[in-house]
C-alpha cells in the first residue's frame, strides 16, 4: 500500500506541475498590468492563493488514495457470483439464522420468527415494540452425518427470544462416562433490553436448561459473543445505543463512525470495555488455544487478531486484513477462520449480495459470491463441520440454510486474493 501511494504519486503528480503553470501565468499577468499594480497584486495574491489550495488538495488525495480506492472497493462493489451451483437450500423451513456455530458433530443455530424480525428486530432497524406479544424465535441442533434438524425446547425462561449472536462453551471434562455438556451464549434484544442469556445443554438432547441472563449497561447493542468459560464471555456491541436512534444508526453505518467496542463480562460478574472507537464490531471467535481473539470490523471491512492478555484485555497482535466485503460472524476452522458478510447492502431487485471467504496466513480466499444476493440473502455467518467440509450459511433476514462444501485453496477456478495486509502508510 504505501509503495502503491508512492508510485502514484510521483507518476501523477501533477501539482508541482500545475503549480509551475500557475506561477508563470501570474507573471505575465503582472507584465500585460504593469499600469494597473493594484489589481495586478490582488490577482496575483488569488492564484497564489488558488495555486496553495490545489496543492494541499492534491496532495492530500495523493496520500489518502488507497483509502479512497479501498472504500470505493467497498462500498461500491463490481460482484460476479462465483460457485454458487455447489450450494443447496440446506433447510426450507427455517428463517433468518443470523448465527450459526459448529461443536462436534452437531451445528447450532440461532434463528428468527419471521413475522416478529418485521417489527421488532433493534439490529436490522426495527424498532415496532407492539409487533407481536411474544417474540418466538428459537434455536436448532442439526447433527450434521444424520442431517437431522431439530427444534431445542426452552426450560426456566419464556421471555422475548429475538436472537442475534451465538456460541458455545464445553464444560471441562472431569468424567469420561459422562455425556458432555456445553454452555450455550446467545444475545437476546428483548423489548425491555438486550442481554447475553445462557443455558446448559447436554450434548444429543433436545433440551436447553436456562441458566443466566446477563443485562448490563455496558452491553448496549450486542452483536456477537465468545465465552471463555460457563460464565464469562466478550461481547461485541456493534453501533451506537442503546436506544439509537434509526438516523444515529444509519450514520454509525455509512460514516464507518467509531462508536462500536467491545466488552469482557467476568467470571466475577463485572463487566467493563476492553476495547473501543470501533467502526461496527461484529463477528467474534476465541482461538482454541485461547490466545486470540478475532474481531470482524463490519464498517472498514477489516479482520483484527487480538493477543489476549492474562487480564482479559486486548492488543492488536498484526495489522489488519482487509476484506472486500463487509464481514459479519467468525468462525473457527483449523487453519484460519470462516466468514461471510453482505458484499454490498443493495442490489438491483431485492437481494443483498454476499460474499463467503476463509481467511488464512493473512490472506482472504473469496470460496463463493452470490452476486444477486437471493439465495444466499445478506448472510451473516459461515459455519464450518470440517470432518465433512461441510459449510453452513445464514443471515437474519435470509429464508432457509444454504449447505456449500468447503472450497480447498487452489481449487477453485480463477482464484484470486480477496484481501491483503494492510501496511503502514
Ligand atoms: C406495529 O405492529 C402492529 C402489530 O402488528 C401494527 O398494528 C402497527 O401498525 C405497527 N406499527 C408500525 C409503526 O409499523
Amino acid at each position: 500500500m504505501a509503495t502503491r501511494a508512492r508510485v502514484w504519486f510521483n507518476r501523477h503528480a501533477p501539482h508541482s506541475l500545475l503549480f509551475g503553470q500557475q506561477k508563470q501565468s501570474t507573471l505575465s499577468a503582472v507584465e500585460h498590468a504593469a499600469t494597473k499594480p493594484s489589481r495586478m497584486t490582488l490577482a496575483t495574491s488569488c492564484l497564489k492563493l488558488l495555486a496553495a489550495v490545489a496543492a494541499v488538495l492534491v496532495a492530500l488525495a495523493a496520500t489518502n488514495w488507497p483509502m479512497l480506492v479501498r472504500k470505493k472497493d467497498l462500498w461500491m462493489p463490481t460482484r460476479i457470483t462465483r460457485n454458487l451451483d455447489k450450494c443447496s437450500v440446506l433447510d426450507t423451513s427455517l428463517f433468518g439464522c443470523e448465527d450459526i456455530v459448529v461443536h462436534g458433530d452437531y451445528a447450532y443455530l440461532a434463528c428468527g420468527d419471521p413475522v416478529a424480525r418485521d417489527g421488532w428486530y433493534p439490529p436490522a432497524l426495527k424498532f415496532n415494540k407492539t409487533t407481536d406479544t411474544t417474540m418466538k424465535d428459537a434455536l436448532y441442533a442439526y447433527h450434521v452425518e444424520t442431517k437431522t434438524m431439530t427444534r431445542l425446547a426452552i426450560h426456566g425462561y419464556s421471555g422475548d427470544m429475538t436472537l442475534h449472536g451465538l456460541n458455545v462453551f464445553m464444560h471441562p471434562i472431569t468424567d469420561a462416562s459422562v455425556t458432555p455438556t456445553l454452555s450455550v451464549f446467545v444475545v437476546n434484544h428483548k423489548r425491555t433490553g438486550s442481554c447475553v442469556d445462557i443455558y446448559d445443554h447436554v450434548v444429543g438432547s433436545t433440551d436447553l436448561h436456562f441458566v443466566e441472563s446477563v443485562c448490563d449497561p455496558l452491553i448496549r447493542t450486542p452483536n456477537a459473543v465468545a465465552p471463555i468459560s460457563r460464565k464469562a464471555f466478550y461481547v461485541s456491541n456493534y453501533l451506537s445505543g442503546p436506544e439509537a436512534e434509526p438516523k444515529t444508526i444509519v450514520l454509525d453505518m455509512m460514516l464507518a463512525r467509531r462508536t462500536s467496542d467491545i466488552v469482557f463480562h467476568g467470571d466475577d460478574g463485572t463487566t467493563r470495555i476492553v476495547r473501543q472507537g470501533l467502526r461496527g464490531a461484529n463477528g467474534l471467535a476465541v482461538s482454541d488455544d485461547g490466545m486470540m481473539l478475532y474481531m470482524a470490523e463490519s464498517m472498514s471491512g477489516e479482520i483484527h487478531a487480538y493477543l489476549r492478555n492474562p487480564d482479559h484485555s486486548l492488543d492488536l497482535a498484526a495489522p489488519p486484513l482487509w476484506l472486500s466485503f463487509f464481514p459479519d460472524n467468525l468462525r473457527l476452522v483449523p487453519d484460519g477462520l470462516a466468514v461471510a458478510g453482505p458484499g454490498a447492502f443493495v442490489a438491483d431487485g431485492s437481494g443483498v449480495p454476499t460474499v463467503v471467504a476463509a481467511i488464512a496466513q493473512g490472506k482472504a480466499r473469496e470460496m463463493y459470491v452470490d452476486a444477486d444476493g437471493i439465495l444466499m440473502h445478506g448472510a451473516s455467518v459461515a459455519a464450518v463441520h470440517w470432518p465433512s467440509r461441510t459449510v453452513l450459511v445464514g443471515g437474519p433476514v435470509m429464508k432457509g440454510v444454504v449447505a456449500c462444501p468447503w472450497i480447498e485453496e487452489g481449487a477453485e477456478v480463477g482464484g484470486e486474493t480477496a484481501g491483503e495486509a494492510k501496511e503502514e502508510l
